[in-house]
């Protein structure tokens, strides 16, 4: 856990600490909203999904559920993720060390495998080879800085005119050549040429076909970017915080090293360590009326902001036990609770990816569906991985809980 003290956008919130407190304002309280907190993101983020609130963003998530569907997370799954771990890791294996080790940064290798996996979710095309990937990742990771801006504890001035130099290359390498090709077939489907089922299920086809005449096509460059951020940078750092409180688990449990590629177990290891190591400090909301919250009886007036504080929520032994802020993938919980805690959110602005990313229970997951956590971290460890405790972990220079550099190294390559 990074924070010591609140970072300067939260410093003088009133900050929510319980869990009950918390569930009551994100999933009944109909008095808080979430979007137009600040402007600096606006042209990485604005009108985005993230951005809207009540019927507007209620609309558009219906556009973005096929995202998520059964179907499509079968497919993400079947057809997408193993060949995106293959093809990140071939990399590594090519720049095996001299002494013959093959060693990596995790959070690099990670970002590789999911901007593989959710360029093809947005509809961004050729993102396969290293070198395109490699270019998608230069521009992801000054996007992802500035669409989380507020957070940074770098100069925000820069981190913004970094963001619009990548903000640049991102729509004339991969946005732009994308959102053509699939203008020219909505125009196909919408002249009787082809048939819907013909066109391609992701959120740039979605979007243009949901599109008015006289929208903005900046603001679908920003659902992209804002769709990258979201999605990559989020799993990246869940992953090697999973491989982080694993390597200190299994010092004190030798007993679950055989567990470490079995899918059960890092389901329930990843969905502990999104709950216990949260990415984002706070969840912000502001009241819309006066209001007043039932669970504490805290009155918060119209315009007033709030911080949900990610870290004291999500261990609150009321809701967690008493070894609330251990790492513990057996840990049994009341009814109601989700392993996970609120580390997606919950209620109606609740994280759009988290199907993709993991799975509540064995019936929610069902059998074939290991989902994006557990999937990543069985190949991972079928292949070695382990902490490079010789080398240096680097954090980011931001507020977030996140690492720029996880040393790895890979026993069986
Ligand atoms: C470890 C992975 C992830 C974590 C911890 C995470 C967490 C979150 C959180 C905390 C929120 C905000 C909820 C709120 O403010 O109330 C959110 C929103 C969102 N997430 Fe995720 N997320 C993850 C992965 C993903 C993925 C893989 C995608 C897409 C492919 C995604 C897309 C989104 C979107 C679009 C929103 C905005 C939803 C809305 O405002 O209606 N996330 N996520």
């Amino acid at each position: 856990m990074k924070i010591t003290q609140d970072p300067p956008y939260i410093a003088a919130m009133p900050k929510v600490t319980t869990f009950a407190e918390a569930v009551e304002i994100l999933e009944r309280n109909q008095d808080f909203h979430e979007g137009l907190m600040e402007e600096e993101s606006f042209p990485f983020r604005g009108e985005t999904v993230i951005e809207l609130d009540e019927e507007a963003n209620y609309e558009r998530r219906k556009v973005h559920a096929p995202l998520f569907s059964r179907r499509a997370l079968e497919w993400y799954e079947r057809e997408l993720f193993d060949p995106a771990f293959d093809q990140s890791l071939d990399e590594r294996i090519r720049e095996r060390d001299v002494d013959g080790v093959v060693r990596a940064n995790l959070m690099e290798l990670s970002e590789r495998i999911f901007l593989r996996v959710i360029s093809r979710l947005i509809g961004l095309d050729d993102v396969d080879v290293a070198e395109r990937v490699s270019l998608l990742q230069r521009y992801h990771v000054p996007l992802n800085d500035a669409v989380n801006v507020k957070w940074s504890t770098r100069d925000h001035e820069d981190v913004i005119r970094e963001g619009h130099e990548a903000k640049a290359g991102f729509i004339r390498d991969f946005y732009a050549p994308s959102a053509r090709r699939r203008e020219r077939l909505v125009e196909e489907f919408r002249a009787g040429r082809c048939a819907r089922s013909d066109l391609p299920t992701d959120l740039l086809t979605l979007t243009l076909l949901s599109a008015k005449p006289e929208e903005d096509h900046d603001r679908f460059a920003r659902e992209a970017i804002l769709y990258l951020a979201a999605g990559v940078g989020t799993s990246s750092t869940a992953i090697t915080f999973a491989v982080e409180e694993l390597d200190r688990w299994v010092v004190d449990h030798p007993e679950d090293v055989p567990r470490l590629t079995d899918p059960e177990f890092l389901r329930l290891a990843s969905n502990e360590v999104l709950r216990l190591r949260p990415t984002f400090p706070a969840l912000v909301r502001r009241a819309v009326r006066d209001t007043e919250i039932a669970a504490t009886g805290r009155r918060v007036r119209a315009g007033e902001r709030i911080a949900i504080d990610n870290t004291l929520i999500n261990r609150d032994p009321e809701a967690f036990g008493s070894n609330a802020d251990r790492f513990d993938p057996y840990r049994s919980l009341p009814a109601g609770v989700k392993p996970y805690g609120l580390a997606f959110g919950a209620g109606p602005k609740v994280c759009i990816g988290r199907p993709l990313v993991t799975a509540i229970s064995d019936r929610s997951a069902g059998s074939e569906i290991e989902r994006s956590m557990a999937h990543v971290l069985k190949a991972l460890y079928a292949a070695g991985v382990g902490v490079d405790h010789d080398r240096p972990r680097v954090l980011a220079p931001t507020a977030e809980d996140r690492y720029e550099v996880f040393p790895v190294r890979f026993a069986g390559l």
